[in-house]
């Protein structure tokens, strides 16, 4: 008889937040597509794109939200915060402002979403020559240090550290989805107090016999 192994399935909800033209779009589609375009195509609202991901111990099902960075699209943007296990914060090496802005994107996602949502930093185009680099790497990784979150240098046009920077926020969902589902369902006892009503059940239980 075949051994086919069921491992736990999870659904979970990737949101993609930073200024426009950072390339959050080209990040998407080289991870899911494998493919880069050097045209800018302003995102219109919102897309998302599904990847499935499979781990030792679980499978999990990623919907990733392409969010719009243009200013007035910030409204629709906040409302897909809510719900959202994972927060990737993309600036750009070349755009000083876009690297400014992300602590409002931080401020944005800390009071949408619980405090313990993941969430990475990520500075894209580091394929630029340093002529046209406007933040450092140093800047960058006090910033993630400073919020205590995981820094990552990307390239979405020579396909660098893409896989790893979506890679690693998979896991650190998975992580976070496993360790739940194991608490609710641990026995009630060791989740937390008895509660009164315990109590008396397990008295009344005792009693009869
Ligand atoms: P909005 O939809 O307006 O929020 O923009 P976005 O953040 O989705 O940016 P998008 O992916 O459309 O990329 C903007 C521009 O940057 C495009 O011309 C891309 O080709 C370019 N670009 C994206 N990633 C990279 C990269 O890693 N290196 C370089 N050199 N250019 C990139």
């Amino acid at each position: 008889m075949m051994n086919v192994s069921k491992l736990p399935e999870y659904a979970a909800k990737l949101l993609i937040v930073g200024d426009s033209a950072v390339g959050k779009t080209s990040m998407l589609i080289r991870y899911t597509e494998d493919r880069f375009s050097s045209t800018h195509l302003s995102t219109v609202g919102i897309d998302f794109k599904v990847k499935r991901i499979s781990f030792d111990d679980s499978v999990l099902q990623m919907q990733i939200w392409d969010t719009a960075g243009q200013e007035r699209f910030k409204n629709l943007t906040t409302a897909y915060f809510k719900g959202s296990h994972g927060i990737i914060l993309v600036y750009s090496c070349n755009n000083r402002d876009s690297f400014t802005h992300i602590t409002n994107w931080i401020k944005q996602a800390n009071s949408n979403t619980p405090q313990n949502t993941c969430k990475i930093l990520v500075a894209n185009k580091c394929d630029l020559d340093e002529n046209d680099r406007f933040v450092t790497t140093e800047e960058g990784k006090k910033l993630a240090a400073e919020q205590n979150i995981p820094f990552f240098e990307t390239s979405a046009k020579w396909d660098v550290n893409i896989k790893e920077a979506f890679g690693h926020i998979a896991t650190m969902i998975k992580d976070q989805l496993i360790s739940k589902s194991d608490e609710a369902e641990r026995p009630i006892s060791i989740q937390g107090k008895l509660q009164k009503k315990d109590l008396s059940q397990i008295e009344a239980q005792n009693k009869c016999c």
